[in-house]
């Protein structure tokens, strides 16, 4: 890879492009061996500006080889984002009664937004734009944008979920060219601070039950749980044309309580034989995401996350976020491997490797008070410090203390995310990269993605204490190896 790690905050297991400006993942599909991420991309400045679709493949997710921009700008506008899929049967016409990729997106002429294709012959190195596009004129609706397309093997179709306002859109097609409008959904549920962008739609299996749920997945511009942007999900049924939620406990169920988990989208095509349905974001937040100081390039997308439905120990279906396991295969060596006991006083629980590491704490939910531990502590001067504090109800990342995080004022932030009190345990999984903290919560139940950009070159510690004197933490961390 071209990338310099030596650049501040430049990642070393997140991807970035290369130089310039990114946003949302597009067209995420895996084809003869190879998984494809797209982005939202502007090549002449590092500012949100003309969208292109940068490119990049990879064989594990992690490693990624980049390649040149695939889709550019045309008459109909700039290329906003959108998804893609393997046409294995060519119901589109376009492969010759062989098979290839089909990508679905927003051509954007300012607020005037239609859908498009585009196909590509040679695994996705070059494209050819429809000669008909759009496919679906814009029905005179402002916000009408993001469409992501998957195969419906029930009912032998295409369905295509786009953001319409504040409200998802449903439409079928028989070959990727011709769609009929079948139903909309948002009206009077889930978070309406802000435009909805960047739909997701899968069935999952409930994990040890035959049950299965529909995820629609569907982000937020503004007005999500950690404030500015964000993404919630719904659970339901699908039948190929309708979405219909399941009732739900809670008002609104949040996919991440960092500030920077945004316009999340799955892998398409996946084999069977693996099974997973994979998801990352930008890591990023519209509240703030042109200013973040970095340079030659702006934004990072998360690591991939498998996404699965579990029964949680109060009896509802709950999403799941793991990072995927191609993530052990980076281990370079153990950071630490012991129980050690924490007290009112702080102390040093090891020395904050400068390489980027995953970090396990598992402790006993029973008669735990607070627990607080601090990343990117620095011995030299205590004021900067990452801490993330555990009690029975809630886990909390707040990176007010770092001092380059006042670059805006929406940045320096404490975000929350609540737990379920009647676990035995409390486990937590921190992956920390440069420029970044990705914190997993119960194996998943929760998560918090934040931007973290902590001052260049110190020496910093891991420190911990706790309101329970003599307070058994189990920790388990490793180093990784930079892709
Ligand atoms: C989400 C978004 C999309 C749009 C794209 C434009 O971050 O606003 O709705 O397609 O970014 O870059």
């Amino acid at each position: 890879l071209t990338t310099n790690y030596e650049e501040p905050y430049r990642p070393h297991l997140h991807f970035t492009p290369e130089s310039q400006w990114m946003n949302d993942p597009n067209g995420m599909v895996y084809y003869e061996g190879e998984y494809h991420l797209f982005y939202q991309y502007h090549p002449d400045g590092k500012e949100w500006g003309p969208m292109h679709w940068g490119h990049a493949v990879s064989e594990d997710m992690l490693q990624w080889k980049h390649l040149p921009i695939a889709l550019e700008p045309d008459d109909l506008g700039m290329i906003f984002s959108g998804s893609a899929v393997v046409d294995w049967h060519d119901s589109s016409g376009f492969f010759g009664g062989g098979h290839g990729l089909v990508a679905m997106y927003t051509s954007a002429d300012g607020d005037f937004q239609q859908q498009s294709i585009a196909y590509s012959l040679d695994k996705g190195r070059s494209w050819i734009k429809y000669e008909g596009n759009p496919v679906i004129p814009n029905p005179v609706i402002k916000d009408f944008r993001d469409p992501k397309v998957l195969w419906h093997e029930p009912s032998k179709k295409w369905i295509m979920v786009l953001a319409a306002g504040q409200e998802v859109m449903f439409y079928t097609s028989s070959n990727l060219i011709e769609w009929t409008y079948a139903s909309r959904f948002g009206e009077g549920t889930g978070a309406h601070g802000g435009v909805w962008e960047c739909p997701d739609l899968f069935e999952l299996q409930v994990r040890d039950t035959d049950e299965t749920k529909w995820v629609l997945q569907v982000d937020i511009g503004e007005g999500a749980i950690a404030g500015g942007s964000g993404g919630q999900y719904f659970l339901g049924e699908f039948d190929g044309e309708q979405f219909v939620e399941d009732p739900s406990a809670e008002d609104v169920l949040w996919v991440d309580y960092g500030k920077d988990f945004y316009a999340t989208q799955s892998f398409s095509d996946i084999p069977a034989q693996d099974g997973r349905r994979i998801w990352l974001a930008w890591m990023s937040n519209w509240q703030y995401a042109n200013q973040v100081p970095t340079d030659p390039w702006r934004s990072a997308m998360s690591l991939p996350r498998e996404v699965s439905l579990k029964r949680t120990v109060r009896g509802n279906v709950k999403l799941i976020q793991q990072p995927i396991r191609e993530v052990n295969d980076l281990i370079m060596n153990t950071l630490m491997d012991e129980t050690i006991k924490l007290n009112k006083e702080s102390s040093v629980i090891c020395k904050q490797p400068e390489r980027p590491f995953i970090m396990n704490f598992k402790l006993k939910s029973e008669e735990l008070k607070k627990v607080t531990f601090s990343l990117f502590h620095s011995l030299n001067d205590q004021k900067e410090a990452l801490t993330i504090e555990v009690d029975r109800k809630e886990v909390s990342v707040n990176r007010k203390e770092m001092k380059h995080s006042q670059f805006h004022a929406d940045f320096p932030a404490e975000t929350i995310a609540p737990i379920e009190s009647e676990r035995e345990w409390v486990t937590l999984q921190l992956i920390v990269d440069r420029g970044s903290v990705e914190v997993f919560v119960n194996d998943g139940e929760q998560t918090m993605t934040n931007l973290v950009l902590p001052k260049q070159n110190q020496p910093f510690s891991i420190v911990g204490s706790s309101e329970n004197n003599e307070l058994e933490v189990e920790c388990k961390g490793h180093i990784l190896k930079s892709v």
